[in-house]
């Protein structure tokens, strides 16, 4: 029997929560609730079949109705990855990480084999994209989960859909394949830290969905994450919204999300066959 990851939870939501007295005592679990983004790695490759073993857990993943609508790009080439880092200088690990991934929806495999027997279709629907997005997001995660077993860090990367249309010219997709992610992976250079998460009584809900403790909870979440790690002095464009004197997770991601990410996904998914009927 367990201690009831207490450790673990408070690490997770910076709160002392008492789940469960009787829960086995699992190291998975323990290492799945202080899962962390790595963005450092050290100078260390990785053998093929490592990445391999962490592809066919990624391909372990659930999948709707089975249509198996991921595919992962894997990009070895030197020249097309450097070309893929030189879009996003801010995030230089996408050019340093030892592998890099790309977690892709595909949408086409299933036409084609609805073609090869005879039952062509067009699955560019929202509900094809949708699939297909969704399969590719339970891939990249199960690859994340999975390289963590081993001790290795990684950094998923949706920021190429802010700019698809160069990064699907540099990794040559086809239509109807589309990019959900990039996955750095690499031996993490520092332990990193944990990111504390909203507390279950703001994201779970029983029976019918309740936001109305959302402010309080909020509050509170901002001052607990606060006193383990300021933000303050990182406030985004003070130019445009001012110095708060109190700087918390609420006020920053209100201000991250009026910056629209990802406009021109919409419009190149279109030309790409995606009718979202
Ligand atoms: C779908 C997805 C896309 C992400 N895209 C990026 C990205 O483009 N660049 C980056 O540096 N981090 C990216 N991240 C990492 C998040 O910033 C990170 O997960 C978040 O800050 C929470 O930290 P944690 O993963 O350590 O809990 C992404 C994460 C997810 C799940």
């Amino acid at each position: 029997m367990s201690d009831g990851y207490d450790d673990e939870l408070r690490a997770r939501f910076g709160l002392d929560m008492t789940l469960s007295d009787d829960a086995p005592d699992d190291p998975a679990l323990r290492r799945l609730l202080l899962r962390r983004t790595h963005r450092r790695y050290a100078d260390r490759a990785l053998p093929d079949a490592l990445v391999r073993l962490l592809l066919a857990a990624a391909f372990s993943a659930s999948s709707k109705s089975d249509f198996q609508q991921a595919s992962v790009l894997w990009l070895q080439d030197r020249d097309r990855r450097d070309g893929l880092a030189r879009l996003f200088p801010d995030m230089p690990w996408i050019g340093t990480a030892p592998v890099f991934l790309v977690f892709l929806g595909d949408a086409r495999r299933l036409e084609r084999i609805g073609a090869l027997r005879g039952h062509a279709q067009d699955n560019g629907a929202l509900e094809g994209f949708f699939n297909a997005a969704v399969d590719a997001a339970l891939a990249l995660q199960t690859c994340v989960l999975a390289a963590e077993t081993l001790g290795l860090g990684t950094c998923p990367i949706s920021v190429l859909r802010n700019r698809v249309r160069e990064v699907a010219a540099i990794l040559d997709l086809p239509d109807k394949v589309f990019p959900v992610a990039g996955l750095c992976v690499g031996w993490p250079m520092q332990p990193g830290f944990i990111s504390m998460r909203l507390p279950l009584d703001a994201t779970v809900h029983i029976d019918r969905y309740n936001d109305s403790g959302l402010p309080a909870a909020v509050d509170a979440y901002d001052r607990r994450r606060d006193a383990r790690h300021s933000i303050k002095d990182r406030q985004r464009q003070p130019e445009r919204f001012g110095t708060a004197e109190f700087y918390g997770w609420s006020e920053d991601k209100a201000r991250q999300a009026m910056t629209p990410e990802g406009q021109g996904f919409a419009p190149w998914l279109k030309a790409r066959g995606f009718t979202f009927d």
